[in-house]
């Protein structure tokens, strides 16, 4: 085994991770932003920022998969003498003193020390903002007076992140930049753009002049800044801002300047590197104006720092709309009063730091409702703040924007979206809500869902369509989970159209019943689902038969129209997805009854008259016993494809995972390659088909003994080694790597909970801790790759060229599954329409623990006694007394339970 080198280490108290070499094996990256505005930032201060959506709205520009790797971000460039340096190290990649980066909830921290200067950038965006800020402290920590220049950069993306990287023949002639700097009298628009700055002296270049204004036509200059609190230097990214679009970007600093670039050839010299750019060597800015070309935002500072002394800089990256009649303060000049205010709220240190620990308090909130604390630091940094922050990033990006996604790529996905809320929605309900509603309203009226929608817009995506037959299933799974965890049944009444289309509104409740007829209705030959384009396995394109590499697997069907090929996973899913269907059918109609009382004695109480009583208890009743039927209705159906998984799915030691056009077994013993896949074993294991039988145990045995290496377990083994045709994407890919025998942590936990649901603890942990990134820090930084505070989709399985190596960190639904994972079924604390129930399942080596847990309006201190055994609850005390069950019932309010296992 390679020497694993370490890059750095947790720190739980701060809630970061601390990185102490700049040379991760993989630019290892956060995220700012929590609504609107986003950036990601990697540990040498690398990424960018956009607002809402990566492709639409990218406010800074980024070159993927570069070289160097990871070149690009927000730089600041410290010249003292002829040494010049980064606090992040790159881009210079000048030796430091000292460096760190310390990762945290929503900011990073990035210091670096030179020649006696430390350099600490803290960027975060505040709550409510649409900027992101930079605040840059200098500090003297040497015994002499220091002369520091000092140079920000950041480089513009002309908003539509697609075209911005290909379409040259325009984009060279539409960039446009506004500058304003008061205390340089500078103050010029694109009406002066005949004005070139005047080359600053070199000799003298504190006193660097401002360039004339065109008097010559001064109603087009614009106005000088209005007041005091906008003083400071502002840069202003306003291409395209003249016809359609509404909105700029600008960049600011909070203190005076003494020179700027808005040009990259003029700053950066059209040869050389961001490591070297013409102005920061020589230590002189150009004033350049940028006219088409590529515009940026670079400010240039003096700096003297007496023996100890300390500075600091807030440098702001905004985004602002104008309404359509208030973009202009003048012909082609910014109305810039809304970015005026934006400066305003952040531009001193004081203002600075007030929303820094507002956000915080922001993830105190959010990480008190559930915290765990078992003595494990492993496990509890991953419950306590890693895992739940990472639920929240891919809330919030979906599978958008990451360092392996482009941003400009793919929208939304019906199914990963339903997952990530399940992930989510302890912390935010109400945004879970929202986006539930937002993707059922993508639904077509046949059940039937657009696998992507654009959250800018919220429409499906036409280019990729919809049939992938697993993704009805999703909306049912995201749903219970909201209601389980809000109580809030209101949203079941929510008034949902299809396909966006005005008019065609029917209840949510009704989505989720046409998402199960949907599979009911989409039989295959021996009754069990179709499984369409593909199911959760994207890359098992059994009706696509492609030769063609210029077709995309995922939305070619050329030959069958899919009434042929199988999948087991959707009737896993199908089975557990519909089992809850069931009991929120009978728990919606024991609330209806529930009303129906309360009606009858409501209406009793007037007056003794019992007039419209009748009318209402029979509207409830007829209504409570629709439910009934449908929950009966339903039943029967889960009931018979269980059947069709006993009759039809199983291969004797594991379940099958697919059926293909032909009508051949997938995953089965008689295959020469890929002979068991994780997904069936997962799913149907979770829907405990078969468990009489033995089915569940055998096929737990069948995933340690085939799936099970080192780093997880693979995705299906033996690896394929020749493409098949009828199977799609998944055997086009080398052995080892992704749909093919990878190591997807996305679906090892579907196994483990399967493992937590049959008992047992020492194997479900097992294979818990393989893919738990707390462990993985521990052993593997280096080989693994990939960011150690977080989970990756995918690692090399046992069959690649390097097993154990990572790919495709954070935007994965495996975030949402390994909170489930452990939060329910390991820890054991799960939500219930009618409270909280209490069956954890673990190691036989567990100690006591104690789960404090935030629910709806109750806070929970639970304390678990495992006394050795994997599963099993003996008694549960709820605030002194025994109660029956394993359910603690919901009652607003603090409470202790005693938890005996
Ligand atoms: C990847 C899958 C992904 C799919 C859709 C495939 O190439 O391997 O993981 O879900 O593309 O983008
Ligand atoms: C990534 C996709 O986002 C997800 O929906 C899919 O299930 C997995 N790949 C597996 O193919």
């Amino acid at each position: 085994m390679e020497q694993q080198k370490r890059y750095g280490h947790f720190d739980d108290q701060h809630r970061e991770y601390v990185i102490t070499d700049p040379k991760t094996p993989w630019p290892w990256i956060n995220y700012l932003g929590n609504e609107d505005f986003f950036s990601l930032i990697s540990n040498t201060a690398g990424g960018y920022s956009f607002y809402k959506d990566a492709k639409f709205r990218r406010i800074t520009r980024y070159r993927y998969n570069n070289i160097p790797m990871d070149n690009g971000g927000r730089y600041f460039y410290i010249k003292e003498g002829d040494t010049v340096w980064n606090p992040g190290w790159k881009p210079c990649k000048t030796p430091l003193d000292f460096y760190e980066c310390r990762h945290g909830m929503g900011y990073t921290r990035i210091t670096g020390r030179k020649n006696g200067v430390e350099a600490s950038v803290l960027f975060f965006v505040p709550l409510g903002k649409w900027a992101e800020v930079q605040k840059l402290t200098l500090t003297n920590q040497s015994s002499d007076v220091k002369t520091l220049k000092l140079f920000s950069f950041e480089e513009w993306c002309l908003w539509n992140a697609a075209t911005d990287m290909e379409n040259f023949q325009r984009n060279f002639s539409t960039g446009e930049v506004e500058v304003e700097v008061p205390n340089l009298a500078i103050s010029t628009s694109n009406n002066s753009s005949k004005i070139e700055a005047p080359t600053p002296d070199v000799s003298n270049s504190s006193k660097i002049e401002a360039p004339t204004p065109d008097v010559s036509n001064s109603s087009k200059i614009e106005a000088p800044t209005p007041d005091v609190s906008t003083s400071g230097a502002t840069i202003y990214h306003k291409t395209e801002y003249r016809e359609r679009r509404n909105h700029y970007a600008f960049y600011h600093v909070n203190a005076e300047i003494q020179g700027y670039d808005t040009n990259r050839e003029t700053f950066v010299g059209l040869y050389n590197e961001l490591s070297e750019p013409e102005a920061v060597l020589e230590g002189r800015p150009r004033n350049s104006h940028a006219h088409g070309w590529s515009p940026i935002a670079s400010h240039y500072i003096e700096v003297t720092l007496q023996p100890g002394e300390s500075k600091d800089f807030v440098f702001l990256l905004g985004y602002i709309e104008n309404e359509q009649d208030e973009k202009f303060s003048a012909p082609q000049v910014i109305n810039k009063q809304k970015a005026y205010a934006l400066i305003e709220s952040l531009n001193t240190t004081e203002k600075v730091d007030k929303a820094f620990a507002e956000l915080n308090q922001y993830w105190d909130k959010l990480l008190n409702i559930y915290k765990v604390k078992t003595g494990n630091d492993k496990l509890d940094r991953m419950v306590n703040i890693w895992n739940q922050y990472q639920c929240m990033v891919t809330f919030n990006f979906s599978r958008s924007a990451s360092f392996f996604e482009s941003g400009i790529g793919r929208g939304m996905g019906f199914r990963d979206s339903n997952q990530d809320l399940v992930g989510f929605v302890h912390q935010i309900p109400s945004r879970a809500r929202q986006r539930i509603i937002d993707i059922a309203s993508t639904q077509f009226p046949d059940g039937g869902c657009y696998h992507q929608y654009q959250p800018l817009t919220k429409r499906g995506n036409n280019d990729i369509g919809g049939g992938f037959n697993d993704d009805p299933c999703w909306l049912i799974f995201g749903t219970v989970a909201y209601l389980k965890e809000t109580g809030d049944f209101s949203i079941l009444d929510e008034m949902v159209p299809f396909d966006n289309q005005p008019g065609s509104e029917v209840t949510l409740f009704e989505h989720l019943k046409i998402s199960m007829d949907h599979v009911i209705k989409n039989l295959g030959p021996h009754m069990l689902p179709l499984i369409g384009r593909a199911d959760w396995n994207d890359c098992l394109n059994l009706n696509c038969f492609s030769w063609d590499p210029n077709e995309s697997f995922q939305t070619t069907e050329n030959v069958s129209e899919g009434t042929k090929a199988e999948s087991l996973m959707i009737a896993g899913l199908f089975v557990v997805t519909g089992k809850e269907y069931v009991a929120l059918c009978k728990e919606l109609a024991k609330r209806t009854e529930n009303l129906e009382l309360k009606t009858e004695r409501c209406d009793y109480s007037q007056d003794g008259e019992q007039s419209t009583t009748g009318n209402h208890t029979s509207q409830f009743s007829t209504l409570s016993s629709q439910f009934s039927a449908e929950a009966a209705r339903m039943q029967q159906a889960v009931d018979a494809m269980i059947e069709a998984v006993k009759k039809h799915g199983w291969d004797g030691e594991w379940y099958l995972r697919a059926y293909d056009f032909y009508g051949r077994k997938i995953g089965s013993n008689e295959c020469d390659e890929a002979k068991i896949f994780i997904e069936s074993q997962g799913w149907c294991t979770m829907a405990e088909i078969g468990a009489e039988d033995g089915m569940v145990a055998k096929s737990l045995d069948s995933c340690k003994k085939y799936l099970e290496c080192e780093h997880g377990m693979v995705l299906n083994n033996p690896a394929f080694t020749k493409y098949i045709y009828e199977y799609g994407e998944i055997s086009s890919y080398p052995e080892g790597y992704k749909e093919n025998a990878g190591i997807f942590c996305h679906n090892n936990p579907w196994v483990i909970i399967g493992e937590c649901l049959a008992g047992r603890g020492n194997d479900a942990w097992a294979h818990y801790a393989k893919i738990l990134p707390s462990y993985v820090e521990e052993k593997y930084q280096t080989l693994h790759k990939v960011e150690p505070y977080v989970n990756c989709q995918m690692v090399a399985g046992k069959d690649a060229f390097k097993p154990g190596e990572g790919k495709n960190s954070w935007l994965t639904g495996t975030a949402a599954w390994m909170w489930l994972t452990v939060s329910q079924h390991i820890l054991g604390i799960k939500p219930e329409y009618d409270g909280l129930r209490i069956d954890p399942c673990l190691p036989s080596t567990a100690g006591d623990y104690t789960v404090q847990r935030k629910f709806r309006d109750a806070q929970y201190t639970i304390t678990i006694h495992p006394n050795g055994a994997q599963k099993g609850v003996k008694q549960i005390v709820l605030d002194g007394s025994a109660i029956d069950g394993t359910v603690i019932p919901y009652s607003p309010g603090e409470h202790t339970v005693e938890v005996t296992m």
